[in-house]
């Protein structure tokens, strides 16, 4: 099967679908007839209908002609139950909508979960199913299968390859802040970056941590500003979360002398070092430090489903806190099921997830740079696109009015639910004014649309609001 025409049949049957000439439920022509057309082997267009399909374009079934999906990849999920990562108001009907009613929600944190193929997730549950039943508690640390899949991933993707011994498996990035929270002596303070993640930060405020905001500046946390007499400094140093700034080396490693100097640990939450678009992967900074400060956070939100509530604390390979994670995870006991880290250990094991980091990378790549682009075509009206240096999400700014309440509300109005960057301030009086727009689980035709209305909005300030 060659590659590139497998690619070149992709993207021209994404391409059809984004402009609409193929619509929902159109039947595409058979891989023998497409073949025919375009001079090219039946197994390459097999590999891009097969590729299609585990990105959610089309649904392909044995013996009966492919069809174009009822809806375009992971809108299905976008219009599902909000998570409590997406920050916000849940989705309320809102007359005058496209579909139906529906509100497309495009707030950040729901990746393109759909396009996982359907045969590896199965078979990942078919394993999870057919383990032993066995008469014995389950290890709060996380089975052993999984923490070694973890390890040696992290060895090939991220510059360091711990000891399985040191993976702690966690429901998520936000339980892990509670644990590393719980972990801490005494009353513990925080230093977080200010804007930041909010879960985090309600994870460690409910687990008795206190927050110290910290501002970012292009290349993330300011370390100058760091109150003296914290107890732990949390970072997001591969995109900053949620402006995007990435923290250089110089400042990594200015950041893990000023821990060792002050004995803070430093929390490395490396949530999407898997979707790097632009530039080289730095190494974390779990594999720059040799003193034994840091504890790097990881998850499967962002690559999988941030259903799963699965994700893992690489500990220091040694010294106090190390000890005192362990105690507090064996304290709060097993969180996430068996048969859950069984399938995840699966899709890590045979590839499965490599291959669709592959497929959603080239998604996001794609729907990346169609933002980018509609963007710069607004420059005059000031439009700037940040953050699209990774992650699945893009902050959208303007030299203001109309604020960031109007224009959200007015885009809420025509059916597109965004987020408001002032929600990830640690304090409102640090707001900065922006919009939060996630694209991981949109379509490209919703962005597309929701970008038109933007710019509909922003050209005409003092249009009144829609009638409801
Ligand atoms: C900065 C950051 N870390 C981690 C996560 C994932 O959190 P969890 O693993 O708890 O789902 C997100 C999700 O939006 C995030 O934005």
């Amino acid at each position: 099967v060659n590659q590139s025409k497998t690619t070149a049949v992709v993207e021209r049957v994404r391409t059809m679908i984004a402009d609409g000439v193929l619509r929902e439920g159109d039947p595409l022509p058979s891989t023998r007839a497409m073949a025919a057309e375009l001079g090219i082997a039946r197994g390459t267009v097999v590999a891009a209908y097969e590729q299609l399909d585990g990105e959610g374009w089309i649904r392909t079934r044995h013996g009966a002609a492919a069809r174009v999906a009822t809806r375009a990849p992971g809108t299905d999920i976008a219009r599902r139950e909000v998570p409590d990562s997406a920050p916000g108001p849940r989705p309320r009907a809102v007359s005058g909508t496209p579909r139906g009613g529906a509100l497309i929600d495009l707030r950040p944190g729901i990746p393109a979960v759909t396009a996982i193929a359907a045969r590896d997730w199965r078979s990942a549950w078919r394993a999870a199913a057919d383990l032993p039943f066995r008469n014995a508690l389950a290890d709060p640390m996380g089975t052993r299968d999984l923490r070694e899949q973890i390890a040696a991933q992290l060895g090939l993707t991220r510059g360091f390859a711990p000891h399985p011994d040191r993976v702690i498996i966690t429901a998520g990035t936000s339980e892990a802040m509670s644990l590393i929270t719980e972990a801490l002596p005494g009353s513990p303070v925080l230093a977080v970056e200010n804007p930041g993640y909010r879960s985090g930060r309600r994870a460690i405020s409910s687990a008795g941590g206190t927050l110290a905001g910290v501002p970012v500046d292009e290349d993330g946390m300011d370390l100058a500003r760091i109150p003296t007499g914290v107890d732990a400094i949390v970072v997001t140093p591969t995109h900053q979360y949620p402006l995007g700034s990435v923290m250089p080396i110089a400042r990594r490693l200015e950041l893990l002398d000023l821990a060792a100097a002050r004995g803070t640990i430093v929390v490395e939450d490396d949530y999407d070092s898997e979707f790097r678009h632009r530039g080289d992967p730095l190494p974390a900074l779990a594999a720059l430090d040799n003193r034994g400060s840091v504890v790097h956070v990881g998850t499967f939100s962002k690559v999988l489903d941030p259903r799963l509530r699965c994700g893992w604390i690489v500990a220091p390979p040694g010294g106090s806190f190390a000890d005192a994670l362990r105690t507090a995870r064996e304290a709060r006991g097993p969180v996430v099921a068996e048969p859950v880290q069984a399938a995840v250990a699966h899709l890590l094991r045979t590839g499965a997830l490599r291959r669709h980091l592959g497929r959603v990378r080239r998604d996001y790549a794609h729907k990346r740079s169609r933002i980018a682009a509609r963007v710069a075509e607004l420059g005059d009206l000031g439009l700037e696109a940040r953050a699209l240096s990774g992650g699945l999400h893009a902050v959208l700014t303007w030299p203001g009015p109309p604020s960031p309440a109007e224009v959200l509300r007015r885009l809420e109005d025509r059916g597109f639910l965004l987020a408001d960057l002032a929600r990830y301030a640690v304090t409102p009086d640090t707001a900065l004014p922006g919009i939060v727009l996630g694209y991981g689980a949109a379509s490209a035709v919703d962005l597309d649309r929701a970008l038109d209305v933007l710019a509909e909005v922003l050209r005409a300030p003092a249009a009144p609001r829609s009638p409801e």
